[in-house]
């Protein structure tokens, strides 16, 4: 693998210039009247996506540059050696194969893939894993007596799953009904609980290491839950998704569904990890999921850089953090059911690139990971749209709209779609008001991701496009997007502050946790 930093190539040098001499000035709506090609230079075609990238603050010129600035990061080499099946996560010294788990199997792939020689037992693997939990999702459809399905996970062992079937809600069998149990605030598993019964409740624990604390607090309490009620038929009511398959058998549970340590949590709803979605949507619907996600990595694997829609949208993401020096980015999905993918998002944003040193350790000298946020449309007009149109500060936004509905509902769709594109309109064309409150300054960047409906296929495009424009910017950026290091302290100091709370000790601590701790126990 043959990278460089993006900071430390000519191209960057190029761009900063570009920056101070036009960059900072563009105006898009110059841009597009100086420019009647310009929608169709800044979209591009993807599998399953289309996108509009045209109401962005970029031009050719800042387009060739970036480009540019990829070919000299090494960001195909760094690409190859993911597909390759190197250890690219190098502080973990792990592979990075997320894709591998939507890879069809070795027999029906096209020639030309030489490198997944490397792999082929790994994908083996995979197959034979997928045909074994698909085939048990089929029989826990199948048993009517089990109506609740509850999964235990936190982080990318929940959000991926409980994102996937919220949006794929329209594709649900009738008749179960899916929990997502993630907080240790036992509030979140007793009301759950309140609502389930023993004879008639699938438990999932699902933990990549099955070690998670909050995963493991619920799952106990789950099974104190089964045995208080009478339950005996363990195997029949408990499975674990998991890397660490004899630490679920140590806990009692004998039906596991395993996956590897090269599936990082947050790239994990491909695996076992995405066995709710699959008793949601059936066997079928999770290969077509996976199917969407395999052609979206296709394009990101073969498609030239400057046609590549997650290189374009990584590019940009480099482009606005590094030089427009923005801190977030908001997501707005206009369809209700995509209401856990701004969260989704969150994980795989923030924790893959939320780093101050890069692969070598050493300290960056530049921003990395954006705050990512955001909620449905139309919703989030009401609430804090406000501070995007009017607000002191540039926030991109990322918006998602899709072609066709679910429902049949007159008139409600037409409105949705017009007020996304007219959201977008605003943002770029703003409006000039001499008194000042009601001027709208425009220029605001926006891009326009459009599915043509919103189906495991689209779903699982989607969710395999802003994986790949995260391993972009983070490849540029030069830090593994792979390890999590960030979340350890907290881990390590809520045991010891956990001992304390019991014991009152408030040795040694800081003033502000000592106070608190003595406010909690009296
Ligand atoms: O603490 C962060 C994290 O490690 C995430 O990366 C991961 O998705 C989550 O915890 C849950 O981990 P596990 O699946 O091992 O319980």
């Amino acid at each position: 693998m043959n990278t460089t930093r993006c900071d430390r190539t000519p191209a960057w040098r190029a761009l900063q210039t570009l920056f101070d001499t036009a960059g900072r000035a563009f105006d898009v709506r110059e841009a597009f009247a100086a420019d009647p090609k310009r929608f169709g230079a800044f979209s591009q075609s993807a599998p399953h996506i289309f996108a509009d990238l045209s109401k962005n603050l970029i031009d050719e010129a800042t387009q060739t540059l970036l480009l540019d600035l990829a070919q000299q990061s090494g960001l195909q080499s760094h690409r190859e050696a993911m597909f390759a099946g190197e250890k690219i996560n190098n502080t973990e010294h792990r592979a990075v194969m997320h894709w591998l788990l939507r890879n069809p199997p070795l027999a029906l792939m096209n020639k030309g893939r030489e490198d997944i020689q490397n792999v082929a037992n790994e994908l083996t693997e995979v197959h034979a894993t997928l045909d074994a939990m698909l085939a048990y999702a089929e029989v826990v459809r199948a048993d009517a007596a089990i109506t609740d399905v509850v999964n235990i996970g936190i982080g990318g062992s929940d959000l991926g799953p409980q994102m996937a079937v919220l949006a794929l809600d329209e594709y649900v069998t009738p008749g179960k009904r899916f929990h997502f149990v993630s907080n240790v605030d036992g509030h979140e598993l007793a009301a759950v609980l309140k609502k389930v019964k023993v004879e008639s409740t699938l438990f999932l624990i699902a933990s990549k290491t099955f070690t998670t604390i909050e995963t493991m607090t619920n799952a106990h309490s789950a099974k104190a839950w089964f045995d208080a009620k009478g339950g005996t038929n363990v195997a029949r009511h408990f499975a674990a998704l998991t890397t660490n398959v004899a630490a679920a058998n140590a806990f009692g549970i004998s039906t596991t569904f395993g996956f590897w340590d090269w599936v990082g949590g947050r790239y994990s709803v491909w695996s076992a990890i995405g066995l709710p979605l699959a008793m949601a949507i059936g066997a079928q619907g999770f290969r077509e999921f996976l199917a969407g996600a395999h052609d979206m990595d296709e394009h990101f694997r073969t498609a030239p850089l400057a046609q590549n829609l997650p290189v374009r949208l990584g590019l940009l993401d480099v482009w606005y953090r590094n030089f427009h020096k923005f801190t977030s980015r908001s997501v707005a999905p206009y369809h209700c059911a995509l209401k856990r993918y701004p969260a989704y998002l969150q994980q795989l944003e923030m924790e893959s690139n939320g780093k101050q040193v890069d692969a070598h350790g050493e300290a960056l000298p530049y921003g990395t990971s954006p705050v990512i946020w955001g909620e449905p449309g139309t919703n989030g007009q009401h609430a804090y749209f406000q501070m995007l149109h009017q607000g002191t500060d540039v926030v991109p936004v990322e918006f998602v709209a899709v072609k066709k509905a679910k429902h049949s509902l007159p008139g409600h769709h037409t409105l949705l779609l017009a007020n996304v594109l007219a959201q977008a309109q605003a943002l770029m064309l703003g409006k000039a008001d001499a008194g000042g409150h009601k001027n709208f300054p425009g220029n605001r960047p926006s891009s326009f991701l459009l599915l043509d409906e919103l189906s495991p296929t689209t779903l699982g495009a989607l969710i395999a496009l802003q994986e790949h424009r995260v391993f972009v910017s983070g490849s540029l950026w030069g830090i593994n997007s792979f390890d999590q290091w960030g979340v350890e302290l907290g881990k390590v100091l809520a045991k010891e502050v956990q001992a304390r709370l019991g014991s009152g000790d408030a040795t040694g601590l800081d003033g502000s946790t000592a106070g608190l701790l003595a406010k909690l126990r009296t």
